[in-house]
């Protein structure tokens, strides 16, 4: 039965952009049959915690001997694990904030990246399966511009999802969403909206092929 793994990070919930991207990759995927199932998580409605204070807790796979981590901690990462290893195919909602992800989904990411478990070499259990990264942006991060490279969000999704995960990386992106609202921006209003148009065809077509 393919299963799909869909996260959301955003904090708006009436006019996100990778909601609405990544919900049209998730109707498209239903579409395809009623064994075509989904798994949602909300990052931003429900909050996964912090891990608490122990300087010997990462990687939960590698510990010192005596490292006390609350049983609560453990018991979350193992159903995130659980959660990530039951999905043929991963999408992530990840609106670019202050130059990077949401804190709501850095927290779990810092669950799934443990060497020794998900990642690292010889212990990639997850290699090969495609992962769907939706990313919105303000404004624009166009290679030759001042901002090139500003972006550390879809950078550091492709190094943990890909690189030490194994997982297959798709990028949708769309960019210059904050055009038709800050004055700054206006000029790039015809483009947010193409952008937009652009990564929700994407995100339906791998919604009916991955
Ligand atoms: C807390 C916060 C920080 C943001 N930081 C940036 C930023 O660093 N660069 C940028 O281009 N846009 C930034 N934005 C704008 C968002 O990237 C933009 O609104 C995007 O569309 C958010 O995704 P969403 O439409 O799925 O909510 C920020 C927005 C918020 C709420």
């Amino acid at each position: 039965m393919p299963h799909l793994l869909h996260l959301d990070s955003s904090a708006d919930l009436a006019t996100s952009r990778s909601r609405a991207i990544t919900a049209a990759f998730a109707q498209a995927w239903t579409a395809r049959g009623d064994d075509f199932t989904v798994t949602h998580r909300d990052l931003h409605r429900d909050p996964l915690p912090h891990f608490a204070t122990n300087e010997q807790h990462w990687p939960a796979a590698d510990r010192l001997p005596g490292a006390q981590v609350p049983a609560e901690q453990d018991e979350l990462t193992a159903r995130i694990h659980a959660e990530l290893l039951a999905a043929d195919v991963l999408l992530v909602g990840a609106p670019l904030y202050n130059y990077t992800v949401p804190s709501t989904l850095k927290v779990w990411l810092d669950h799934v990246h443990i060497p020794g478990a998900l990642a690292g070499a010889g212990t990639q259990p997850l290699a090969g399966r495609p992962a769907v990264v939706v990313s919105s942006r303000g404004a624009t991060y166009d290679a030759g511009s001042e901002t090139e490279g500003w972006d550390h969000g879809v950078p550091v999704l492709r190094i943990v999802l890909g690189n030490s995960l194994g997982m297959d990386v798709h990028v949708v992106q769309t960019s210059a969403t904050l055009a038709d609202r800050l004055p700054e921006l206006a000029e790039l209003k015809d483009r947010g909206v193409t952008e937009f148009e652009a990564a929700k065809a994407a995100a339906r077509e791998l919604g009916a092929t991955l």
